[in-house]
């Protein structure tokens, strides 16, 4: 079994989707939120899941933040940090102590659209397709190797909601794989980018079928 922490900081239906795909080998041992009022919290307490709260306007700096949310986390041994819908940007060196480990999921096509609103620049930019990126983290803002992308159309009628709702159907799709193939092992880092690797039982398959 591989332990999961999910960090999020407000409705959480990406941790929705995760724990209602039942993934085997999986299990979220905690859901830590910087926002007292998250909606995935209250959520995820009523799931019987355990949950934190830490607030980042309490401390100092980002660094006395990130401190206290590594040794949270660390108490936990995880074997993954989930990042979903987590609107804090993390240290180099929270970054680096989870590296390897430390998935996120974006609202764009990376490297298309770093940061925050993404629907709204890619509906201004008049690019036809938009989507959603789970990459690896590193101390490069939405920039680590990417494990898996989502794309779905743009059309002319298209508001930032309609986008947006269109993108997280994807996202809710995705992210459960994703973290289906890390806890199976499946995933190999090779510089900037991960290669997938099938499992044995499902290559014998294949060939059957040849
Ligand atoms: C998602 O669009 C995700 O890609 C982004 O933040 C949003 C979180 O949504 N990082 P939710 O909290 O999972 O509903």
């Amino acid at each position: 079994m591989k332990k999961i922490v999910v960090l999020i900081s407000g409705r959480g239906s990406n941790l929705r989707a995760v724990v209602e795909a039942r993934i085997a080998q999986a299990e979220i041992v905690a859901v830590i939120s910087n926002q007292a009022n998250a909606q995935g919290l209250q959520w995820a307490a009523e799931q019987g899941l355990t949950t934190h709260v830490i607030e980042h306007s309490k401390f100092i700096d980002r660094e006395e933040f990130d401190h206290t949310l590594i040794r949270l986390i660390d108490g936990y041994q995880p074997d993954l940090v989930l990042l979903a819908g987590f609107m804090r940007i993390l240290s180099s060196e929270f970054c680096l102590h989870y590296a390897g480990k430390l998935i996120n999921i974006h609202p764009s096509l990376l490297p298309s659209f770093p940061g925050l609103h993404t629907h709204e620049r890619a509906l201004e930019s008049g690019c036809r397709l938009a989507g959603c990126t789970i990459h690896f983290v590193t101390p490069k803002l939405d920039g680590g190797p990417i494990i898996a992308q989502g794309a779905v159309p743009i059309f002319d009628h298209d508001t930032v909601e309609t986008l947006a709702q269109r993108v997280l159907k994807i996202e809710h799709q995705l992210l459960p794989q994703v973290v289906n193939d890390f806890v199976s092992d499946r995933l190999e880092i090779k510089g900037n980018r991960v290669i997938r690797h099938s499992d044995a039982t499902q290559d014998e398959e294949a060939n059957l079928l040849n």
